[in-house]
């Protein structure tokens, strides 16, 4: 037979480095360990000392029993099954709305169907409507040209990384804590991150001082910064940008020749009647910029909001301030995905353009809408008072997204004993509170912190009637970890 000629074998080490190094948090190494608990608690109920795993590690709220706003749905349906839109049943099963909004949808998809690629922006139609609620969100013109659907807003963070990183000498200037999809993602096309620190004592505040600090810091070690991100409103951190902060954002970036990637996906979620989204497509407008002399790029996403549909995968980016040249790249980009799925990019239509006063539906979306909101406020309420209530634990206010992240002053022996473990000290506290409670939270280190801070990110999704258990386990978990370290 054959020479005994040895095949070189697949290993980790022969892969690409980049990939090596790409880490990200919210599915990392705390989440394998809670789905091997969760297998062995099904197998052997009883073998831990809670029945279910809680996950409060990701921003997936119909994971954790969210109802689809009804509406976006019956369209959806209609717009995939379009044969039923003529059966006489239809009209009794489905508002109608929602039928002549599918009926709409349909005449604009070529060949009326849901299973076509679509032109690699996505479908002209939805775009004009996308564009249309982005001016009534706004009240400043948008052009369907600019706007790019996406499956989800995670494809265009990595295109954008794709377009704007060519060697690890160009930096993208990135808010510590951070949503780690930004540090893979850079880590991926092999650019450098180059952090500013949100300040935890004010709430999370993002000062241009700082930002000057980081950028001068950066380009003496020979960085060139490309782009600043900015995440409002805040994940982890939950905070909500003023407007007048937002001007001297806008200001910076301009004077310092910066593209703005404005990640935009929670601009529904705020939870505090005292702060207000304000798109930063609007602030640069309201300053007098028009959209050609800021570049800016702009998220929005179907799996955010009040309508939390991660699963479907739609988005957009609008992209404002590109030379006509650089747009060009940027849909060659895009063409190399053919296009983004055609579900997504309906949702994505529907949630820039809910019905509206005098339709059917609008009574009904109304209610689903403030009584999810609403409820994510109470939520949201209800962690951060039991989690300041802990020993040596301070949690800052979540005004908006879906997250707490308070900071966890851990006795030394508890530092010590994680480190004799080889673990990040927050990584050591998250993994015993899992094991003691079957609560699944992120540590800090996940996003980036304050060196010599520990946090953790807890999801405020978890159904209402589950929080005060919650914070119960959770405090008694607590006491006990602090009495076991006490120095
Ligand atoms: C700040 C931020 N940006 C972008 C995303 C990406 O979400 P998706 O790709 O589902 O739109 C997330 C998801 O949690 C996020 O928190």
């Amino acid at each position: 037979m054959g020479s005994d000629r040895s095949i070189p074998s697949l290993t980790a080490d022969s892969l690409n480095p980049k990939v090596l190094k790409c880490e990200y948090a919210v599915r990392g190494e705390i989440v394998s360990l809670a789905q091997k608990l969760q297998q062995q608690l099904q197998a052997n109920p009883g073998s831990y000392p809670f029945k279910e795993i809680l996950y409060c590690n990701i921003g997936n709220p119909h994971s954790l029993g969210q109802q689809p706003i009804t509406f976006f749905r019956e369209v959806l349906a209609l717009c995939d099954h379009p044969t039923i839109l003529d059966k006489s049943k239809t009209q009794g099963l489905f508002s109608s709305d929602s039928i002549e909004r599918a009926r709409q949808i349909l005449d604009q998809i070529p060949g009326r169907s849901t299973g076509a690629y679509s032109h690699s922006k996505g479908i002209k139609g939805l775009r004009d409507t996308i564009a249309a609620g982005i001016e009534a969100r706004d009240g400043f013109p948008a052009d369907p040209n600019d706007i790019f659907l996406t499956d989800g807003a995670s494809p265009a963070i990595q295109m954008m990384m794709q377009l704007l990183i060519r060697s690890e000498n160009d930096g993208i200037f990135c808010p510590v804590p951070q949503y780690p999809l930004y540090s893979a993602s850079i880590a991926l096309y092999g650019g450098t991150l180059v952090p500013y620190y949100l300040d935890e004592a004010t709430g999370w505040g993002l000062e241009i001082r700082e930002l000057e600090k980081q950028l001068e810091t950066a380009r003496q070690k020979g960085i060139n910064v490309r782009a600043l991100v900015v995440i409002n409103p805040g994940n982890p951190t939950g905070q909500v940008l003023a407007e007048e902060n937002q001007r001297d954002i806008v200001e910076f970036c301009k004077k310092e020749g910066l593209v703005l990637l404005a990640d935009e996906v929670y601009q529904e979620n705020i939870h505090v009647p005292e702060k207000q989204f304000h798109s930063f497509k609007k602030v640069c407008c309201s300053m007098g910029y028009g959209d050609k002399a800021i570049p800016l790029v702009s998220l929005q996403s179907v799996s955010k909001g009040y309508h939390g549909e991660c699963g479907k995968r739609g988005g957009y980016m609008e992209v404002t301030g590109f030379s006509p040249e650089v747009m060009e790249q940027v849909y060659k980009l895009a063409t190399l995905n053919a296009c983004s799925n055609i579900s997504g990019q309906i949702l994505a239509t529907l949630v820039m353009s809910p019905p509206k006063v005098g339709d059917e539906s609008y009574e009904s979306y109304l209610a689903e809408k403030d009584g999810i909101l609403q409820s994510m406020a109470r939520r949201a309420k209800m962690l951060e008072d039991g989690l300041n209530n802990l020993e040596g634990v301070t949690c800052n206010k979540a005004e908006g997204a879906m997250y707490l992240f308070p900071q966890i002053r851990l006795p030394n022996k508890a530092i010590k004993e994680a480190e004799s473990r080889k673990k990040e000290p927050d990584a050591y506290y998250a993994t015993r509170l899992l094991y003691a409670t079957g609560i699944v939270v992120v540590p800090g280190s996940g996003f980036g912190q304050f060196p010599g801070t520990w946090h953790f990110r807890c999801t405020i999704l978890p159904q209402e009637e589950k929080i005060p258990a919650i914070v119960s386990r959770l405090t008694e978990f607590h006491q006990k970890f602090m009495d076991e370290f006490r120095d």
